[in-house]
């Protein structure tokens, strides 16, 4: 049963006992100059157990605490904000709290209270949209804490359990993040300080700071091998593209936190195990990225609607100033793009989309390849998000123990309401929500268009549709030929591996996106390995890490122009190239949301009306999920009660008496929907000419 059943059950049961219900309200200032002018933004108040530190575990699966989210808007130095209640339909303005949706349902005890503001700057997008929006600064853009977020100082609380207000002040600021390598600007992405091996660049990127109307950085950790000369252009070395979540300064492969990995990457040399001898490492250059964004630790390195040309900014900015700087080989065959979970995707879909740049990828335990099965919701087919037509709950992570039971340790109800504390509106810098800006396109209010409503689960088939160009299975069989010819191009290049045992369920997207191209391709066109029993974790086929950089090296050398299987022009030719962020904006952008609204019509089917249904209406197009109510006007004023309607209906107008003289109609419809701004859209009028009597 989902979590909202349980609490509209718990909620029915005090109503059924008569207790009164106490209500419990905290009222926020703030002190010590942390504000110097208004600001927007996200607060998130949280009621930790005595004695803990509200932060040590905030965690959907774990977190004791009970945490409450609002807006504020405008919110200056000399305002205070109060929350107080909750419920799921205010959850835009009024306060949404986890696991209790209201402050009334508190317990009574003693808690550890501390708040927290997320400022929202408001961007000017390139496409003129307006979005208010935290932007990380060098620290991977964390949900509450982010740097330059306000506080308040933790306070003990005894929670009465009668009418109680608290009173809190922000008093403090997060600090940015010490970086202390060489700044190129802004706090974004940091910068740390270069070591013999390990060093850091940082770029400002021309596309994503045209996009986002501020200046934008992208930056990368680059780790030479033993024995690397930079003078010396004529020793190049083939490039591992290691993607990851944000990873602040470490390399790939854990450089230099891992010690063993580093002591033999620093000595150029694999000890032997088990009686084998030593062997030298692979001279490969490896780079890691830095890309936290406005809604992600990172942005899904892709072209999108929501985030902007982080795919250009990466691959056409980032990576060719990298070739600049070092003595790196830049053909499609000696750069190999690979990674786990994110990284998985990430990398698996900067070969499909660019086959024209890398040569192949190693993905392993991917976020979901194929929406067949986003997680373990059926997308494309399943009305809600959260629970299926059999009324089972869709979980959203499992753990298994020895003897193979599983434990599902939170649904994807669960998951939703929990983000939906920490931002509304995909905003939350959580996983459901950054797949919504990843993978949709912008809503009419300027965020992303959600594939369904974040309390009630209900999809919106509309919004899905949308996602099937980041759907990598879509995206290949709909290209499998033509100008992109993917059948061919990709065959070979694709090697993915995941366990039965995924905790977010990501061997099932695995599972679709293997049998819808090897459906076309012959199986085996994608390297698929299902390993029995596995979780989430580990290299690629769970691999060791040596012998895992090895196989890579060894696909590199296979693949070379003197290599036994050497990668075909074809497969690398610039037709092959997706994901153009053109493409993307015009498909998803601002005026692609406004090119999906229409205002309501009338039509009078013949102009003199008797009584009965000559005069129809329709609705206008709106966005996905809005809901709403129409009402008619007879020379500008109400004619009958306001009804509600579904999208796309034909409403029809029936005066239930013979009018006597010719009278104007007009059809007048308001949308709401989570997030957006009520909005009514009124027809032209039409001219109905009543019957006259002969
Ligand atoms: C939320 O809105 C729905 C639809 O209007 C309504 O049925 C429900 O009772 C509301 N719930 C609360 C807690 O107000
Ligand atoms: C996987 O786990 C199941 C249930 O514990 C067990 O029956 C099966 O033998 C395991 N398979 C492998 C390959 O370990
Ligand atoms: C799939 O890739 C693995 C390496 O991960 C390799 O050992 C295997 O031969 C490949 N399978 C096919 C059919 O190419």
């Amino acid at each position: 049963m989902g979590l909202t059943s349980y609490r509209l059950a718990s909620a029915a049961l005090a109503a059924l006992a008569g207790s009164a219900v106490a209500e419990l309200s905290v009222t926020i200032g703030s002190s010590n100059n942390v504000l110097t002018g208004p600001v927007d933004g996200r607060v998130v108040l949280i009621f930790a157990p005595k004695d803990t530190d509200p932060l040590d575990d905030i965690d959907v699966t774990s977190s004791p605490n009970k945490m409450y989210g609002k807006n504020v808007a405008a919110f200056g130095p000399s305002d205070t904000v109060t929350l107080a209640g909750g419920d799921v339909n205010g959850t835009a303005t009024g306060v949404y709290g986890w696991p209790l949706v209201s402050l009334d349902e508190v317990e009574p005890g003693t808690y550890n209270v501390q708040a927290f503001l997320s400022p929202y700057d408001t961007a000017t997008r390139a496409d003129g949209s307006q979005v208010r929006l935290k932007f990380p600064c060098g620290d991977g853009a964390p949900n509450v804490n982010g740097v330059g977020s306000l506080k308040t100082t933790t306070v003990e609380v005894d929670v009465t359990g009668s009418d109680q207000t608290i009173t809190l002040a922000f008093d403090d600021i997060e600090p940015p993040s010490t970086s202390s390598g060489s700044e190129i600007g802004s706090c974004y992405q940091g910068n740390y300080e270069d070591t013999e091996l390990l060093k850091f660049v940082k770029i400002r990127s021309e596309k994503l700071s045209a996009f986002w109307g501020r200046d934008m950085y992208v930056g990368a950790n680059v780790l030479l091998p033993k024995g690397y000369d930079a003078d010396d252009k004529s020793v190049r070395y083939p490039v591992i593209y290691a993607q990851d979540h944000w990873d602040a300064d470490s390399g790939a492969f854990g450089y230099p936190n891992s010690a063993a990995f580093t002591s033999a990457w620093d000595n150029g040399i694999i000890p032997g195990t088990n009686g084998n001898p030593d062997r030298p490492t692979p001279k490969l250059i490896m780079i890691k990225f830095r890309h936290e964004s406005p809604f992600y630790d990172d942005s899904y390195a892709v072209n999108t609607a929501n985030i902007g040309p982080y795919g250009d900014a990466i691959n056409e900015e980032l990576i060719p100033h990298l070739d600049s700087l070092f003595n790196t080989i830049a053909e499609p065959y000696a750069r190999i793009q690979e990674g786990g979970s994110t990284g998985g995707w990430v990398s698996a879909a900067s070969l499909i989309f660019r086959p024209d740049l890398f040569g192949a990828c190693f993905s392993y335990y991917p976020d979901s390849l194929d929406f067949h099965r986003h997680q373990d919701i059926q997308l494309y087919t399943n009305a809600n998000a959260y629970v299926n037509a059999d009324g089972s709950a869709i979980p959203s992570i499992q753990t298994h123990d020895s003897a193979g039971n599983q434990q599902i340790l939170a649904t994807v109800a669960q998951e939703n309401h929990w983000e939906l504390v920490f931002g509304t509106a995909s905003r939350s810098f959580l996983q459901w929500d950054v797949w919504n800006s990843v993978f949709g396109v912008q809503g009419l209010n300027g965020y992303p268009l959600e594939p369904w409503d974040k309390v009630t689960g209900e999809i919106y088939p509309e919004s899905v549709e949308y996602w099937k160009s980041f759907d990598l299975a879509n995206y290949i069989t709909t290209n499998w030929a033509g100008a992109k010819n993917l059948g061919e191009a990709l065959k070979d290049r694709i090697h993915i591996s995941v366990g039965t045992w995924d905790n977010y369920f990501l061997n099932e997207g695995v599972v679709e996106f293997q049998s819808r191209v090897d459906a076309l391709g012959g199986e085996g066109w994608a390297n698929v390995t299902i390993l029995a029993n596995r979780t989430h974790g580990g290299l690629y086929e769970r691999r060791e890490t040596w012998n895992y950089i090895e196989l890579l090296d060894k696909w590199i050398s296979d693949h070379a122009p003197d290599g036994p299987t050497p990668l075909a022009p074809a497969a690398t030719s610039p037709s092959t190239r997706g994901n153009v962020f053109a493409d993307v904006i015009a498909n998803g952008g601002r005026g692609a949301a406004l090119a999906r609204q229409a205002d309501p019509v009338v039509t009078v089917k013949q102009a003199k009306v008797k009584c009965g249904a000559s005069v129809s209406g329709t609705l206008g197009r709106w966005d996905p999920g809005v809901k709403l109510t129409a009402q008619w006007l007879v020379d500008g004023e109400p004619s009958g009660a306001a009804f509600a309607v579904a999208q796309g209906q034909t409403v029809r107008f029936a005066p239930t008496t013979a009018p006597t003289s010719d009278f104007e109609v007009q059809l007048a419809v308001t949308g709401v929907k989570r997030n957006y701004v009520d909005e009514t859209r009124v027809s032209e009028a039409a001219v109905v000419q009543a019957a006259r009597r002969r």
